[in-house]
């Protein structure tokens, strides 16, 4: 386990950026794992300003942590729309092999179980981005759920809807209900990157990071992990 503390958000962005920038150049065509939500918006800029610097993209494949179920792909809250507007638009990596699961299928738990294997037969993920939600979810893997988790469909608590409520014109607009890559599947990435920015996220990464390894708090897991990297700023580190 790394821990970085730098400055701010941005320094913590661009730290995420080289990470994934380093693994673009050992491999072409890596497999990374990629999150949504306000943390990963600086690195998806930075990526693309190293595209524009010559980052080549095409070989690569990608797999979205999750998605809100009942939300189509076009909906400006889905994950995917996030996703075209705030990265694949900007690089030039082709659409077939952006992966994301699609929350509006009919028969969701068959979804989860395609996913699944999309990733397995992609030879699994290479690196895998985190952001950590402020009970210390990952993915929406909310407290309480089982290490041996994989792509499912999981409730929302009330505190990550109230946390995303910001993005939907009434808290009353944001789905119950997400799919979500597991505890396990997260797991099985080679190398994981999580990334934490402000004083609202200090509490979340030291119970991540210096409690105990424990369902209630689904990011301590990462302490098994042997290839964890956290980017944190200083304000997040704030009580390490
Ligand atoms: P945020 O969400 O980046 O919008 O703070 C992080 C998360 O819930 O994983």
């Amino acid at each position: 386990m790394k821990i970085l503390v730098v400055a701010d958000y941005e320094s913590m962005s661009n730290a995420a950026a080289q990470i994934v920038q380093g693994q673009i150049a050992r491999d072409p065509r890596s497999v990374l794992g990629l999150a949504t939500g306000s943390t990963p918006l600086g690195v998806y800029k930075t990526l693309a300003e190293y595209h524009r610097q010559g980052l080549d993209f095409a070989e690569l494949t990608t797999f979205n942590l999750d998605e809100y179920v009942g939300l189509a792909a076009d909906h400006p809250q889905s994950y995917r729309h996030y996703m075209q507007e705030n990265f694949f638009s900007k690089v030039n990596i082709r659409p077939e092999n952006t992966h994301i699961p699609n929350g509006a299928a009919q028969d969701l738990q068959a979804e989860c179980l395609r996913y699944e294997q999309l990733m397995a037969e992609a030879g699994g993920i290479d690196l895998q981005l985190l952001g950590i939600g402020s009970n210390g979810h990952i993915g929406f893997n909310e407290p309480g759920t089982a290490f041996g988790s994989q792509t499912q469909v999981v409730d929302l608590t009330e505190s990550t809807i109230q946390d995303n409520a910001r993005f939907f014109a009434t808290p009353q607009d944001v789905p119950t209900q997400a799919l979500s890559m597991g505890i396990k599947s997260i797991m099985q990435a080679k190398a994981i990157v999580l990334m934490a920015s402000g004083a609202n996220k200090a509490d979340a990464v030291h119970a991540a990071l210096r409690g105990p390894v424990t369902p209630h708090v689904p990011a301590s897991v990462l302490q098994l992990h042997p290839f964890v990297t956290f980017v944190v700023d200083q304000a997040a580190a704030g009580r390490l």
